[in-house]
């Protein structure tokens, strides 16, 4: 079991687990994916973002993976720049190829390392290199999808999760242009699996201290996302440019095809893959007992609708989705 998983990577994991299962393609949808509906639920929320582009738009995507989301709807931009921020070498170049394959995108500034790089640059030593941010007011558009968890690094003793998701935030309203959106995505706390996961995983590996910072993070993340606090504190800091604020929560679902791939996808939770060290295999059969578990609580179940992953196992992952406009002056 899990054989696939031994002697590899964290980065070769996560790749494993997020491009080869969770992004998996749709077998005749190209703007679909067979791996999960949190892309299909999302995107009508930002495509009026993109149809409302100018052209020569730029577009910033920070955490950016391998560019799904490039097919799924950053094509329709009539004609567009984007920059990207990835720290995982093998999803960046998926990424670069998406680019290509679209005569009217182009790739701007590549950032090859974590998003904190761009803006705690003064702090960081030794300095990461080519960590080049984009301008001030310079960006159309800026998508951060299913990435805020990582701003803050939960192995930390005094983490301070509140400053962390501010200070991301703050950088990326900075980098807007008056009129473009922020875009952000990220799993419900409260109802994902993979939430529901790394708990477990801290509790049965006995690792309390990490355990008490996530749930300090989701909190954190419940204040200031969930609850809307976050346009107040951007208006704080930018009083000429007062944000407006739009949340949704999606019901999403998360698909593999045995129940061995379901304990592999509970990774997708897992903040310790961003780094080329040994994977430590031994965590899935953690996850694997996590899922039996907790079956009900996490739906569990074989899908059963006339879709594409009609007798696929499936679980529950709710989203939430965060539309933050920088008003015109
Ligand atoms: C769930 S994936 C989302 C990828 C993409 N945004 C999408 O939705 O398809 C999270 C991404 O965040 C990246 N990541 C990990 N640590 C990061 C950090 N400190 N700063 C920015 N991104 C990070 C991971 O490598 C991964 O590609």
């Amino acid at each position: 079991m899990f054989a696939e998983f031994q002697g590899i990577s964290n980065y070769q994991a996560y790749k494993k687990v997020f491009s080869d299962r969770m992004m998996l393609p749709h077998p005749t949808d190209p703007r679909r994916l067979l791996g999960n509906t949190q892309r299909e639920d999302f995107l009508p929320f930002l495509h009026p973002l993109i149809k409302r582009l100018p052209t020569n738009a730029n577009i910033f995507d920070v955490g950016a993976g391998a560019g799904e989301i490039v097919d799924l709807a950053l094509y329709e931009a009539t004609a567009a720049t984007i920059s990207i921020e990835e720290p995982n070498p093998l999803l960046i170049n998926g990424y670069k190829a998406k680019v290509k394959k679209y005569p009217n995108l182009r790739l701007g500034l590549v950032h090859e390392g974590s998003v904190q790089d761009l803006y705690r640059h003064a702090t960081l030593n030794p300095l990461p290199s080519a960590a080049e941010a984009p301008a001030k007011n310079s960006q159309d558009l800026v998508l951060a999808l299913q990435m805020i968890y990582h701003v803050t690094p939960f192995e930390k003793n005094d983490i301070d999760p509140d400053t962390e998701i501010i200070d991301a935030l703050a950088f990326l309203y900075e980098t807007m242009r008056p009129g473009a959106s922020l875009f952000l995505v990220y799993s419900d706390d409260d109802t994902a699996t993979t939430a529901l996961a790394s708990e477990w995983y801290f509790e049965k590996t006995n690792q309390l201290s990490k355990l008490a910072n996530f749930q300090k993070i989701k909190q954190a993340r419940h204040r200031i996302l969930k609850s809307g606090l976050i346009a107040e504190l951007l208006a704080a800091k930018f009083p000429h440019n007062k944000p407006r604020l739009t949340c949704e929560r999606t019901s999403s679902w998360i698909f593999g095809s045995t129940l061995e791939d379901m304990a592999i996808l509970c990774l997708l939770g897992d903040d310790e893959l961003s780094n080329d060290q040994e994977f430590d295999a031994g965590k899935l059969s953690i996850y694997l007992d996590f899922v039996k578990t907790h079956a009900e609580k996490i739906q569990l179940g074989i899908e059963r609708r006339s879709i594409a992953q009609n007798g696929m196992y499936r679980f529950f992952q709710g989203q939430i989705v965060l539309t933050i406009e920088k008003p015109c002056q």
